[in-house]
């Protein structure tokens, strides 16, 4: 077992923790960082090199524009939805200063490159999207909810028929350090697979 020194060559990767959006404050990264971060974020195995994602930026004003849709749309879901809810509807995508939608570009048609692998590397660009954001010194959280699924949302966000939200990746500037939480055991997760096992 390797020691939890400075020098352990896991300490990087093992405090990435998300940072809950409403403890995401401004500034977050400016254009230049976005670009860097995405970058890094772009370093995923990708079967077939088809690039199964693409990025969607919502910033400044635009998260307040589309709490609005979403306030309309929580409505029209449920009519009986009172002003709380719908306020929390319209501050879902404001309290982090950026939120970059990762959206997964997938291709029925594609007979190489089955949609779940195409899935499969949107998310891991979710992921290395958190490890960048923290990397350049900001906190990040993954969140979906019912607007990632949203047939009228997914058509606001300019979503193509065979396109779907892998994240929503919400960046800033973390007002407090994240509380740790309990991690899998994974040697409770690892067995060894036996020929005579089937
Ligand atoms: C696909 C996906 C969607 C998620 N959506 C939400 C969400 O809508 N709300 C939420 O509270 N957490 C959501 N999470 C969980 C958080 O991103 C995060 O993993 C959790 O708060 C634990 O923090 P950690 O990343 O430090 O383990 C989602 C995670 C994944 C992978």
């Amino acid at each position: 077992m390797l020691a939890n020194t400075e020098h352990d060559p896991f300490s990087t990767l093992d405090s990435r923790r998300s940072v809950p959006a409403r403890q995401l404050d401004a500034p977050g990264p400016d254009h230049a960082t976005l670009v860097r971060m995405l970058a890094s974020a772009s370093r995923v195995p990708d079967h077939g090199k088809r690039v199964p994602f693409r990025f969607l930026r919502i910033a400044g004003e635009a998260r307040h524009a589309l709490g609005e849709r979403l306030a309309a749309r929580a409505l029209v879901r449920d009519p009986d939805a009172g002003p709380g809810a719908l306020d929390k509807e319209r501050q879902r995508f404001a309290h982090a200063p950026l939120v970059i939608a990762v959206i997964a570009v997938l291709d029925p048609a594609d007979a190489k490159i089955p949609d779940v692998e195409r899935l499969l590397t949107a998310g891991s660009v979710c992921f290395a999207l958190l490890q960048a954001a923290q990397a350049a010194g900001f906190g990040a959280c993954w969140l979906s909810g019912w607007s990632a699924y949203d047939a009228e949302i997914l058509r606001v966000l300019g979503l193509g028929a065979d396109e779907r939200i892998a994240g929503f990746i919400h960046i800033g500037t973390p007002r407090m350090t994240a509380p740790e939480r309990d991690r899998p055991d994974p040697e409770a997760l690892l067995s060894d697979w036996h020929p005579d096992a089937a």
